[in-house]
C-alpha cells in the first residue's frame, strides 16, 4: 500500500448461519469426544442399572415377536398423544420394529416389520398387530422412525423403507415381510444369523440384501378407539419423501469402505421457534466414503490438534452425521445441511430426537461401542448408550453433556445390555432389552452360540424405562420406572 496508507484490516469473517435452513454444521469433535469418561470415571450419574432378568414369553411387550426400537405416537408439538375412546379414555400407542421370535436376533434388521400397541395407562400394552396390515409398504423391510396424530385425528408414520427388494405393490393379506418370515424366503442363516446373502443387486456391503434406506411417509388413515382397541381406520398411502443426494448426506453407493452407510430413523416435529416442521435423521456426510479425510475442525482447537498422535486411516471411514430436512410446502420436503457431523469419531448418530426445555434445545442419540473411531482409547470410552448436547436453537452451536456428551451409559459389566434409547417429554427415557446374557463378553460372541442360547441371550423387549433429570448442560439418571412405561 502507498506510504502514508494505514493497512486494510481484515474482513471480519462472517457470522455463522444458524438459521435453520442455515450453512452452520456444529461438530461432535475428538477433542470434545475425547472428554468422555473413561471406564473409572463413569458414575452413577450415567450408568444404567444392571438387568438381571427381563420379561420373557408372553410376559414380553410383544409375545412370540422380537421387539427392539419402538417409539409413541405423539403430536407435531412433541408431546406424548392420547387417541380418545367415545367415553374420553386416552389410550397411548407405541410402534415398535419387530420380527416373529423364531428368527434368530443378529437376522432381526433383514426382516424388520411395523407392529403396534396401546395403552390406557401408558405402561401396560396391549398387541395391535401390523400396523400396515395391507397395501403397499415401501422398502423390504422397516426401520425406525416417528408417528404423528395431528389435531383432526389423521396419522403421519415416518419410516425407514430399507432394501429394494419386492419393493412393488404387496399381494395378499399382509406385507412382504409376514410373507418372508412365514415362507421359506427366509432362507438359510449364515453363523452370525445373517440371511445368507443372495445373488447381488449391486449395493456394496450387502450382496442380494439392499441396505438403501429412503425416509418414507405413510398418512391416510385416523386413529380410533373401536371396542377398546386403537385402530387406524382408512388406506394407508405410502410415498418416499427424502432421499441421500450424495452431497450432503452420503448415499449407498458413495458407501464404498468401512462400516454400512445410514440415512434412516426420521423424527418429525414442528419447531416451535419457526412453526415449521421438520424431520431429523441418521445420515452420514455426503462424498465417497474412501475419499474423505479428518479435516481440522472435525478434531478440535489448535492446541488440540498440536498435540495429536498420528491419525489412523480408518478414521474418517467414521463420519456420522445427524441430518435435518424442512417442509416446503404441504407434502414437499428439503433436505437441508446436518446438523451435527462426528467425522473422525462416529459413524452412527442413531434415532437422533429433541427435547425442548427451559428455551434450550436438547439434542439427542443412540451410539454403539463399535462405532466410534478407532483413536487412542476413544473405543473404551464409548459405550452402547444415550448422548446428548445442549444449544440455544435447532441449528445451534452445540454443547456435549455432562463429559463429552456421555448422558447414560450400560454397566461395565454388561456393556450390550440395552440400547436405542428416546427421551420422552418429562426426561422419561424408553430402551429395549438388547443382549444383556452375555455378561462382560464382547457382542462378537453371540454369532458364535447355537441357536437356543442366541434367542435366550437376547431380551427383544422393552426394558424397564428410566427417568433422567435434564438442566442446563447437563443430565443425572434418577430412577427406573416400569418396563415400557411412558407416562410418569
Ligand atoms: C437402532 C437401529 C436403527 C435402525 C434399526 C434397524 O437400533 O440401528 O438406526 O432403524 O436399528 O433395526
Amino acid at each position: 500500500c502507498a506510504p502514508g496508507n494505514a493497512p486494510t484490516p481484515a474482513p471480519e469473517p462472517a457470522p455463522p448461519d444458524t438459521r435453520p435452513e442455515g450453512t452452520f454444521t456444529d461438530r461432535w469433535t475428538l477433542q470434545e469426544a475425547l472428554q468422555l469418561p473413561a471406564d473409572a470415571e463413569k458414575t452413577a450419574q450415567t450408568t444404567m442399572p444392571l438387568i438381571t432378568s427381563w420379561p420373557q414369553g408372553a410376559q414380553k411387550t410383544l409375545p412370540d415377536q422380537w421387539v427392539w426400537d419402538t417409539w409413541p405416537l405423539k403430536t407435531e408439538d412433541m408431546q406424548i398423544a392420547t387417541v380418545r375412546a367415545a367415553d374420553g379414555t386416552p389410550y397411548y400407542v407405541l410402534i415398535h420394529l419387530s420380527v416373529d421370535d423364531s428368527v434368530l436376533p443378529g437376522a432381526r434388521h433383514d426382516l424388520a416389520t411395523l407392529r403396534y400397541s396401546y395403552s390406557t395407562d401408558g405402561r401396560s400394552w396391549q398387541p395391535g398387530g401390523y400396523l400396515f396390515p395391507e397395501g403397499v409398504v415401501l422398502g423390504s423391510r422397516n426401520w425406525a422412525g416417528s408417528a404423528l396424530l395431528k389435531a383432526d385425528g389423521s396419522v403421519e408414520v415416518y419410516y425407514t423403507a430399507t432394501g429394494e427388494r419386492d419393493e412393488g405393490p404387496v399381494q395378499g393379506p399382509s406385507s412382504v415381510l409376514e410373507r418372508q418370515q412365514v415362507g421359506d424366503v427366509q432362507g438359510p442363516l449364515t453363523a452370525d444369523g445373517q440371511l445368507v446373502p443372495q445373488s447381488g443387486s449391486g449395493f456394496p456391503n450387502e450382496g442380494g440384501i439392499g441396505f438403501e434406506q429412503r425416509i418414507a411417509l405413510a398418512d391416510g388413515v385416523k386413529a380410533e378407539v373401536v371396542n377398546g382397541r386403537v385402530v387406524f381406520s382408512g388406506t394407508w398411502k405410502h410415498r418416499v419423501i427424502l432421499r441421500a443426494d450424495g452431497t450432503l448426506y452420503q448415499t449407498v453407493a458413495q458407501s464404498d469402505a468401512g462400516p454400512l452407510y445410514g440415512f434412516r430413523d426420521p423424527w418429525a416435529f414442528r419447531n416451535p421457534a419457526d412453526g415449521k416442521r421438520y424431520v431429523l435423521f441418521t445420515g452420514n456426510m455426503g462424498g465417497l466414503k474412501s475419499q474423505q479425510t479428518c479435516q481440522p475442525e472435525d478434531l478440535g482447537d489448535a492446541a488440540f490438534r498440536a498435540g495429536l498422535g498420528a491419525l489412523n486411516a480408518e478414521m474418517p471411514l467414521h463420519n456420522g452425521a445427524i441430518g435435518l430436512a424442512v417442509e416446503t410446502a404441504p407434502g414437499a420436503w428439503k433436505l437441508l445441511n446436518p446438523l451435527l457431523t462426528a467425522r473422525c469419531v462416529n459413524q452412527e448418530l442413531e434415532r437422533p430426537h429433541l427435547v425442548m426445555k427451559d428455551g434450550q434445545v436438547y439434542l439427542f442419540f443412540s451410539s454403539h461401542i463399535g462405532k466410534f473411531a478407532p483413536y487412542g482409547d476413544l473405543r473404551d470410552r464409548g459405550e452402547e448408550g444415550l448422548y446428548g448436547f445442549v444449544g440455544d436453537s435447532l441449528r445451534g452451536d452445540y454443547a456435549p453433556l455432562n463429559r463429552g456428551g456421555l448422558v447414560l451409559n450400560t454397566p461395565l459389566t454388561q456393556r450390550y445390555q440395552s440400547y436405542s434409547y428416546d427421551v420422552l417429554p418429562g426426561g422419561l427415557t424408553t430402551l429395549f432389552v438388547d443382549v444383556p446374557g452375555i455378561g462382560n463378553q464382547d457382542i462378537s460372541v453371540v454369532s458364535t452360540l447355537p441357536p437356543e442360547e442366541q434367542r435366550a441371550v437376547f431380551g427383544g423387549t422393552l426394558g424397564k424405562t428410566l427417568k433422567i433429570d435434564i438442566s442446563g448442560r447437563s443430565t443425572a439418571l434418577v430412577s427406573e420406572l416400569n418396563y415400557g412405561q411412558i407416562i410418569p
